[in-house]
């Protein structure tokens, strides 16, 4: 029955619409009335605010209202903690939203909130991650659900019986997701009802988010995101924007527009952790390792636990007989951190794959070898045989594209005038998750199809590949079949997240055109409109729990100017094995974008975070700095060929993620290969190079 659209480079459905301008983002609705909301954040970092004076802004022309805490609309308690704003006086970080001015223009609303005073009650805060906080505490889990500790055998017996053996310790500084939107809604009450145009990876979700904080049925709201720019994981949950305007709007009774500022993405939406990460391997002579413990700290808020799952990438990536895994969280008087593209698996495998490549120098063993050696068939976490494991071909085939061979492994071997040159590997994985999705198929009687499913395409391509997807599901050329995303009001659908998007939504389109199928060969009058819909909650329940992961191999051949210690990447490349391609177009995007936000953790991206304010002080482009084209010259990403059933109806393991996995350590491994230096701390700044000694 398939036409073939699935493996064909189709490109983005509606990228005609977005390079015209005409694809509207949440807040370029016309709206009748509308009027616009400008967020306040807090001043202080842990606090009471006392006084609240509106008298200025309010006498601000075109300002409608100043929301606070004292008159606006009420929340029901329960929800989301840091979705609970404008509620009470209580402050618990710096850049809590702590009121919004409403005003009839974006500027008049700006001016207001420069004009509102307010006044607070301040205690002494706590914002630094060490690994010796009073704040430290074992979590119950980590996210989403993993055990928060593993061992197996005896790690310190194996360890200590080791011939060689690492124990280093790797930090992260806090990563901040900048989608090129910023998390944006309108929002607007008709007789009870609420309709938001939102700015996120997942309108169901929200919708259930908001109906739990405005005490609503769901039916009594509709959330739509047609087109997202960009989310990492920032907006795979309700964020202070979507409330704030939603309050805001019934506060005054007319639409509101609320876009938070690119400064205000720094902290309130959720970042990446800053973590400390102690590794200790041991392993024969021959590399082989004998035991492997990874613990790792991270920091949470006072109000909400988020526990990254840092240390979970090392359970199933490489075996030996001793095993431990730990997770210990720091409570600060801080922003909740969220999920940043490839949560735990990302900062952990910078740790896991570093610590590989000591290994590999301390015994004198090719990096890539040292992987392939210790390679597992079965999961060593779950103990049963992975559905599909491609990494060594991973390897094997990025080492041949790379030109890895003969590769001198001594380190600073290579030197072109003042540029002491290097190449760098890492392994790299992530699981191949589903959720349950429903979806409807429509047979109309001009011959053409509607395939209805609340997905977001948050800028990957997802409307595109389902659209492929169902085209050789209904066996018909994919130019007659329209597909409907992005809308609460469609069949419900998990988020985009996770890397499950394809997969959950592809399984739910499949079904959906299967059951129509089905119906139109029973014989349905030419003339009537039929429908088919699918839930897939009990089909993806009943999935065996299987170990099912998407592997990479990353390669970095860097120059670092021997004077100044400036970092240049020459090439990288990444080859994966993550099932069926729908897109190629669109696939290779994605592991692109994730290798070079890996490169841009490795270089280029930290939050400077000031004790004495609370709070990051670099928190615009201009100061915190993000991977820009002139800082890539080559990288390029392939895909094996790769058939897994074990996974889902259309195959795909999902690759939202996996390119930033082992990214940011292949470019580290190159740079300690090109001069000797080891740089345990991201990022890998000239000043920390030119400050070793290895390169004097
Ligand atoms: Mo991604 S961090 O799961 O949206």
């Amino acid at each position: 029955m398939s036409t073939g659209a699935v493996g064909r480079a189709y490109p983005r459905l509606e990228g005609p619409e977005k390079v015209t301008g005409t694809a509207r983002y949440a807040v370029e609705y016309p709206v009748d009335g509308v009027t616009y909301g400008w967020a306040v954040p807090s001043a202080v970092v842990r606090g009471r605010i006392t006084r609240i004076d509106s008298t200025e802004a309010m006498a601000s022309p075109g300002v409608l209202a100043v929301v606070h805490h004292g008159n606006a609309p009420r929340l029901a308690a329960g929800g989301p903690p840091e979705l609970w704003l404008l509620q009470e006086p209580a402050v618990h970080y710096r850049g809590q939203f702590v009121a919004v001015v409403v005003a009839i223009s974006l500027e008049a609303a700006r001016e207001g909130a420069r004009l509102v005073r307010i006044d607070y009650d301040t205690g002494p805060h706590s914002t630094v991650l060490t690994t010796d906080h009073p704040g430290r505490y074992r979590p119950e889990h980590v996210n989403p659900s993993y055990p928060t500790d593993t061992a197996e055998g005896d790690f310190d017996a194996g360890y200590a019986a080791a011939p060689v053996r690492v124990d280093a310790t790797y930090r992260t500084p806090a990563y901040h997701n900048n989608p090129m939107e910023p998390h944006a809604t309108t929002a607007q009450w008709r007789d009870g009802r609420l309709l938001v145009h939102d700015s996120t990876q997942g309108a169901s979700p929200v919708r259930a988010t908001l109906a739990e904080l405005f005490a609503l049925p769901p039916e009594a709201i509709r959330v739509i995101a047609a087109h997202v720019g960009g989310g990492f994981g920032s907006k795979g949950y309700a964020k202070a924007s979507v409330v704030l305007a939603a309050l805001a709007a019934r506060h005054v009774d007319r639409p509101v527009r609320l876009a938070l500022t690119r400064q205000q993405l720094f902290g309130p939406v959720g970042y990446r952790t800053p973590t400390i990460q102690r590794v200790r391997l041991a392993a024969d002579t021959d590399g082989r390792l004998t035991a492997i413990c990874h613990d790792a700290i991270s920091q949470t808020s006072t109000i909400r636990e988020f526990a990254e799952q840092t240390a979970v990438y090392t359970r199933s990536m490489y075996a030996a007989p001793h095993r431990r895994t730990t997770h210990r969280l720091v409570r600060l008087d801080v922003p909740t951190p969220f999920w940043m593209r490839a949560p735990g698996e990302c900062p952990g495998a910078y740790a896991l794959e570093s610590a590989m490549d000591e290994l590999a120098t301390a015994i004198g063993v090719d990096p890539v070898e040292l992987r392939v050696r210790n390679d597992a068939r079965v999961d060593p976490d779950q103990e049963r045989q992975f559905t599909s494991r491609n990494l060594v071909a991973c390897l094997r085939e990025g080492a041949r594209r790379f030109d890895w061979a003969g590769r001198d492994p001594t380190p600073r071997a290579r030197r072109d005038g003042r540029w002491l040159i290097g190449t760098g590997v890492a392994g790299s994985s992530y699981p191949a998750r589903a959720r349950a999705s429903s979806a409807t198929a429509t047979a109309r009687p001009d011959g053409g199809f509607l395939v209805r499913i609340n997905a977001t395409d948050i800028g990957t391509g997802a409307r595109t590949a389902l659209w492929q997807v169902a085209a050789d599901a209904l066996g018909v050329p994919p130019e007659r079949v329209e597909i409907h995303i992005g809308d609460s009001d469609l069949p419900a659908a998990a988020l985009a997240g996770g890397s499950t998007g394809t997969a959950s939504w592809s399984w739910a389109v499949i079904r959906a055109c299967q059951a129509l199928g089905g119906k139109l060969r029973a014989g349905v009058p030419p003339d009537r409109e039929v429908s088919a819909s699918a839930d897939t909650t009990d089909e993806v329940g009943e999935q065996p729990v299987l170990p099912r992961y998407a592997y990479g191999a990353q390669f970095a051949e860097v120059r670092v100017d021997a004077d100044t210690g400036e970092v240049r990447l020459n090439r990288m490349l990444g080859v994966f094995a993550a099932g069926r391609v729908v897109n190629p177009t669109t696939a290779r995007s994605q592991l692109v974008g994730g290798m070079t936000m890996g490169l841009s953790m490795a270089l280029h991206e930290e939050g400077l975070l000031d004790e004495r304010y609370g709070d990051w002080v670099n928190h615009d482009l201009a100061t915190y700095h993000i991977t820009g084209c002139a800082d890539v010259e080559s990288i390029e990403a392939y895909w094996l060929d790769e058939r897994d059933d074990e996974l889902n109806p259309a195959g795909v393991k999902g690759l939202g993620e996996i390119g930033i996995v082992g990214a940011a350590a292949a470019v580290a491994n190159a740079v300690h290969h090109a001069t000797g230096v080891r740089i345990r701390d991201l990022p890998i700044r000239l000043d920390k190079l030119i400050g070793a000694s290895e390169l004097a």
